[in-house]
């Protein structure tokens, strides 16, 4: 019994200890709310204090942890919890100077959907829907208002990538809460009902401008980027893309090629096409740092041929490192710095090994792999396969489509088997696709310059002239 006790005692100590960032935002959370509505009642605030923190782990802690990113990177735990926190004393404060149509689920939810995803939105609508009935005085009409108006928010949310989608969706918000609050107001006090009607029309619409103002800092201050933020680094004129299309032009070129290829099988899975995207355009950019020691960049001679092959090895694993040093000091988004770190998995450099093995027979293969850690979701797994069929495929002569699908399968075949896309997620249905993605892509690229050859392209030209010539003199 006695042991039983202290066990469950430790248990409770150790979720505090885990969890101490739930315990104290609500407390500021309950602190607020009493401060801008009620009198202090110990009794019941400790009892509401234990409502809300119950309420945190039923509807946050269970969406979050089906959510990859939030395991990865405790500034995914941290920024939620700050957006939910801030949100619920805004929320507290407002509704003490301008009533119940004072409350904004738009701002806290649109911000935490359009930064960490639709399952983090839908987390934090229920929060805020059931903990505003508290604010309420456990009003289950609000509760179910705010629920309406939350869904609708992360529904139209969930997919922004221009500054404008944020006021669209707003507006729509606003719609709806004023139709909401006109259908439930006593119409025979109109001074007051239509005060509510323009506040509740009025909340989304200044919430949407203060969304896209706080948008940069939040990218800033945690690196999560929204798509808005992604597409902005994505644009090709980052200092970091300019340097490395004048330092490693051969580089820069690989990049492009690879985007084109991981956005699409990225969007055939149904995944994030413009985080694939993205992140191939920085997946090599520590190379820029010796870019020579690279095939893509070499013109002349191979540095590598008067290098040892343990030295090879340590320059191949800098651009790995100095691409994740770059991301950081560029601020570049966490999710970037880890494509950067995983791109290349734990994989062995074989051609460095082998050489090695021709004059030490004792090397470990071990001592020539990738400093890792493997692909952790699946827009840095579809990365490392592109990445590989991407410099395999300017190796092949000729390329027909049976080649060019033989080679495809060979490598998605060859890096499952090495386990590497072990944590990335993806699931032999996905590679299936992803394969199918690729070939298409490589064919209609490739395949087009077999299709046409010179002379008909040639004589495609001359007739062009020939019709400029005809125009002009017509013209005349
Ligand atoms: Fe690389
Ligand atoms: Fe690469």
């Amino acid at each position: 019994m006695f042991n039983e006790m202290r066990k469950s005692l430790e248990n409770l100590l150790r979720l505090f200890s885990n969890k101490w960032y739930i315990f104290i935002s609500q407390a500021f959370v309950l602190f607020f709310m009493k401060y801008s509505l009620y009198f202090l009642n110990i009794e019941r605030s400790i009892v509401e204090y234990l409502m809300l923190v119950s309420l945190v782990f039923i509807t946050c802690e269970l969406g979050i942890s089906k959510v990859r990113f939030f395991k990865l990177h405790r500034s995914y735990v941290f920024t939620f919890y700050s957006i939910l926190t801030v949100g619920m004393i805004l929320n507290s404060l407002s509704y003490s100077y301008f009533g119940y149509p004072g409350i904004s689920i738009f701002l806290p939810v649109s911000l935490i959907t359009i930064l960490m995803g639709t399952t983090a939105g839908i987390s934090s609508t229920y929060y805020f829907s059931l903990s505003s009935a508290i604010i309420l005085n456990y009003s289950l009409k609000y509760s179910l208002f705010f629920l309406f108006v939350g869904s609708l928010t992360v529904f139209l949310t969930r997919r922004i990538n221009k500054r404008i989608d944020i006021a669209r969706a707003a507006i729509f918000v606003s719609l709806l809460q004023a139709v909401l609050f006109a259908i439930n107001e006593n119409f025979f006090i109109p001074i007051s009902t239509y005060t509510n009607i323009v506040r509740g029309f009025l909340n989304p619409i200044l919430s949407s401008i203060i969304t896209i103002g706080i948008l940069p800092y939040i990218e800033y201050g945690s690196r999560i980027y929204s798509s808005i933020g992604m597409l902005e680094l994505g644009n090709l004129s980052h200092p970091l893309l300019k340097q490395l299309s004048i330092k490693a032009p051969g580089t820069y070129y690989h990049s492009v090629i690879l985007a084109n290829l991981a956005e699409a099988a990225a969007e055939k899975i149904e995944v994030n096409p413009i985080l694939a995207r993205v992140g191939s355009y920085f997946h090599d950019i520590g190379k820029m740092k010796k870019p020579e020691f690279f095939i893509e960049n070499q013109q002349l001679e191979n540095p590598h041929s008067s290098l040892h092959p343990s030295l090879s090895h340590i320059v191949l694993n800098f651009h790995v490192k100095a691409g994740s040093e770059l991301a950081r000091k560029y601020r570049l988004p966490l999710l970037i710095e880890d494509i950067i770190k995983q791109h290349h998995g734990v994989r062995i450099q074989k051609f460095f090994y082998h050489k090695a093995k021709e004059v030490n027979p004792e090397v470990k293969e071990e001592d020539f792999r990738y400093p890792g850690p493997k692909p952790q979701f699946k827009e840095a797994g579809i990365i490392m396969l592109a990445d590989s069929i991407e410099a395999a495929i300017r190796s092949i002569k000729d390329p027909t489509p049976s080649k060019i699908e033989e080679m495809v399968t060979e490598i998605v075949n060859d890096i499952y088997n090495e386990r590497e896309l072990d944590e990335s997620g993806l699931t032999l249905k996905d590679l299936e696709l992803i394969i199918e993605e690729f070939v298409r892509v490589l064919v209609s690229t490739y395949h087009q310059r077999i299709e046409y050859p010179r002379e008909e392209t040639k004589n495609n030209l001359v007739t062009l002239k020939e019709s400029i010539e005809d125009e002009s003199e017509h013209n005349k």
